[in-house]
């Protein structure tokens, strides 16, 4: 099977470092050097993950020549749903579009969302050939941020990103290989608060008291943790799937990796010996955006025209769970 069409949203609101240092005890050079980041885009009034979602959607069907009616299946990694959990955000997007021929689920899967949406489609696609599928990566998140907090508010944004994943006749050698994985322990690294486990008097996972009534979903992230997971994770991730090929890392034409930090994937690069312009960084103005990031890069990368047929590609994500997972393909096979 193959990618037919990429597409992306980012909302039109960016909110500038400078803009949070008005608020905040904090400068545009100590988020740029820590980070990376100068601005994110931020959903406005009337703005969510499934309008957000649809219009990613809506761009990568555009890009693909593909109608609504011929969507088999919709895969949309989240962790800011709409409602939480239910009516399921691809639900609301399945309704937007149209799609009347399509089943519908969100997957939770943190900042590695994407690829494990990936991997859940190709599974369907296999066993229901001539369908197609939508898989999305859309993040409301600038709505579950504690604004107080500095060492976590700065570092994410909204923005939605799609593919239609459909069959192809040219890959019958294709070498798509994936890997997933996981590690439960380390589930406070990050987490969302708000929900069941909350009515607890004390949260668990967090060891603090915890209101006997839901709360305001936070964010909560403990960032050197999750920074040394990263580094480690993101190169052994992408060099175990190079090792499956039997090539090394520098015969990849480009990485997508999770945009969490650019300092991460600095150490990434540095770690596996590649040159640091095999990434595509576009962490700068969209900040982290959790299962969208991914899929945002390699629509910009597709509509500048810079990934081209038969260019050796991985898509690699991690974050909460902790989760991580990784693609390798041959673009646009999958
Ligand atoms: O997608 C997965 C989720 N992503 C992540 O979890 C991100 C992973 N972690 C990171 O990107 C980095 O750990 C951070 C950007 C969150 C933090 O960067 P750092 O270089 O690890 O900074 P630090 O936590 O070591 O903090 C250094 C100092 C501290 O002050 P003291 O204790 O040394 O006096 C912080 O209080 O910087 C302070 N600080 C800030 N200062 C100005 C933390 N945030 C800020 C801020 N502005 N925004």
């Amino acid at each position: 099977m193959r990618i037919l069409g990429t597409g992306s949203y980012l909302p039109s609101k960016v909110v500038t470092n400078e803009a949070i240092a008005a608020t905040l005890d904090t400068t545009d050079e100590w988020i740029y050097a820590h980070t990376g980041i100068r601005s994110r885009h931020v959903a406005e009034e009337g703005e969510s993950t499934s309008t957000m979602a649809a219009k990613a959607a809506e761009a990568a069907m555009d890009a693909a020549g593909v109608t609504a009616d011929e969507i088999g299946l919709i895969v949309l990694a989240t962790s800011t749903p709409d409602f939480a959990p239910f009516p399921s955000t691809a639900c609301l997007v399945q309704a937007q579009l149209g799609c009347t021929e399509a089943g519908a689920f969100d997957l939770q899967a943190a900042c590695s969302g994407f690829v494990y949406a990936l991997e859940q489609a190709r599974g369907f696609l296999r066993f229901n050939p001539g369908k197609k599928a939508l898989v999305i990566g859309a993040e409301c998140l600038t709505r579950i941020l504690d604004w107080t907090d500095r060492s976590s508010c700065i570092l994410f944004g909204d923005g939605a990103g799609a593919v239609v994943l459909g069959d192809s006749e040219m890959n019958v050698n294709c070498a798509t290989t994936t890997i997933l994985g996981a590690d439960g322990k380390g589930g406070r690294y990050i987490l969302r608060t708000g929900g069941t486990r909350e009515s607890l008097k004390e949260n668990p996972m967090t060891g603090l008291p915890s209101p006997a009534v839901p709360s305001i979903p936070r964010l909560m992230l403990q960032g050197h943790e999750v920074f040394a997971f990263a580094v480690r994770k993101l190169a052994k991730v992408v060099e175990a799937l190079c090792e499956r090929q039997c090539i090394t890392p520098d015969a990849l034409d480009r990485v997508y990796a999770h945009q969490a930090n650019r300092r991460i994937i600095e150490a990434t690069a540095r770690r596996m010996k590649i040159p640091l312009d095999r990434f595509w960084i576009n962490l700068e103005t969209t900040a982290n955006t959790s299962s969208a990031s991914i899929p945002i890069a390699l629509d910009e990368s597709v509509r500048s025209g810079e990934l081209r047929n038969g260019m050796k590609i991985v898509l690699a994500g991690f974050g909460s769970g902790l989760t991580w997972g990784g693609i390798y393909s041959v673009w646009p096979d999958f």
